[in-house]
């Protein structure tokens, strides 16, 4: 009796099952307010005699930073952190004062660079200067603060030198600052925040200047310290500490330095390698792209990576 209800009951679960992926009474769409579909390939749509920035735009920078400049591509839901929205007029990476947007040299590093340890990758060997340019004019159309301000970069004082006083003092004021309270008391970061824009920012670990966005030049920490972040919470310090101060720090940071995976005594330390397992298999389910499978996604394959990561499974 007990086996044939059994029986009963798991072909009633196989018919409801088959029935159901057949007839699916929803099916995911993104919300266009959160994330944009793209023409496949990005860029096939546009007219032959698109300007020269439109067209390097659509085709390589769409995927991530939306068909529309909102920070939107399908790429976008598994990004940490999220791309940049162009709309915003909000720019991380800049040697200009609090308020004002980049300079065009600023945004030439950027994308000729890239930033390093994000998915922003680096054009310098896929574009010619000139596209650089072009896509630049182009993303600068999007956003109102171009027209309204020419950008100043910032006078960087000449640089206090790295000796043990001036480390000290960087060490008393990371301290007493609040740098430790986002970057830890030994500087080692990575702790999860939340940006101005609702989306997940990590605190970076100052003892791998490696993974510097804006590179680990003595100048470079020192604009950093000063503009600060936004719109993620590293806050800007350039009306709260003078700029020797600021050099204190930027000597500090670089005294944390820990030789690089690779380098002579370098130790592999990134999350990969952390104690707490529930942050290591976090870290591992993301890098080993297990979402790939196990994540929703939509008839035009846009991830639906924010909110359904892992919910669910791609039909493979
Ligand atoms: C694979 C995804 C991806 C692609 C493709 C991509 N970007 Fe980005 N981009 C990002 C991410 C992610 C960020 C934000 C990184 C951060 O905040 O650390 C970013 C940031 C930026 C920034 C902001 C820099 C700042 O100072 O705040 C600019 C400018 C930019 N990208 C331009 C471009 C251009 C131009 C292209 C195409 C040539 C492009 N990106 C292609 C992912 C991408
Ligand atoms: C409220 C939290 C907060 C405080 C306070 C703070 N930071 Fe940060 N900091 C962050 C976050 C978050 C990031 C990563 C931002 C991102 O990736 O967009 C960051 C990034 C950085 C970077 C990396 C820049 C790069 O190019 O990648 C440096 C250097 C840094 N902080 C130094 C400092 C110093 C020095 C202080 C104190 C004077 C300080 N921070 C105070 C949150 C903070
Ligand atoms: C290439 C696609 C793919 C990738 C990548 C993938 N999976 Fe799976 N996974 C599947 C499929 C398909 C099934 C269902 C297999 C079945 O039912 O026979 C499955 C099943 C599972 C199950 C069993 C669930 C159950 O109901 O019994 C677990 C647990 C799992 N996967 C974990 C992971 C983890 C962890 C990763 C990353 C390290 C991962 N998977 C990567 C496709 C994938």
């Amino acid at each position: 009796m007990l086996f044939g209800v059994l029986i009963l009951l798991d072909i009633a679960r196989s018919i409801y099952a088959r029935v159901g992926y057949e007839q699916p009474n929803a099916i995911w769409q993104p919300d266009p307010a959160q994330y944009a579909e793209l023409n496949w390939p990005p860029g096939a749509d546009l007219p032959a005699n698109a300007p020269i920035g439109q067209r390097v735009y659509a085709q390589h920078c769409a995927v991530c930073h939306g068909p529309d400049g909102r920070g939107n591509g399908p790429a976008a839901p598994s990004l940490r952190p999220h791309p940049r929205d162009f709309t915003k007029g909000q720019f991380k990476y800049k040697s200009t004062p609090v308020g004002q947007p980049p300079t065009d040299e600023d945004l030439i590093r950027v994308v000729s660079e890239g930033l390093q340890a994000s998915a922003m990758p680096y054009w310098r060997d896929l574009l010619t200067e000139q596209e650089i340019r072009e896509v630049i004019s182009y993303i600068k159309s999007m956003s109102p603060v171009f027209q309204k301000t020419t950008p100043r970069p910032l006078a960087i004082p000449p640089r206090v030198p790295a000796d043990e006083a001036s480390v000290g003092r960087g060490k008393a004021l990371f301290a007493g600052r609040g740098c430790s309270v986002c970057h830890g008391p030994n500087g080692r970061g990575m702790i999860p925040m939340i940006d101005m824009n609702g989306y997940t920012v990590i605190s970076r670990d100052l003892s791998a200047p490696w993974t510097f966005r804006g590179r680990s030049t003595p100048e470079q920490i020192w604009l950093r310290i000063t503009t600060g972040l936004a719109p993620s919470p590293m806050p800007a310090f350039e009306t709260v500490l003078i700029p020797t101060e600021r050099w204190d720090l930027v000597n500090y940071v670089l005294s944390l330095r820990r030789p690089a995976p690779g380098e002579p005594g370098g130790t592999l330390d990134g999350p990969g390698q952390q104690p707490d397992l529930l942050r290591r298999g976090e870290y591992l389910v993301r890098a080993s792209m297990c979402g790939i499978c196990h994540t929703e996604i939509n008839p035009t394959s846009i991830y639906r990576g924010d909110t359904h990561y892992l919910a669910g499974g791609a039909d493979c």
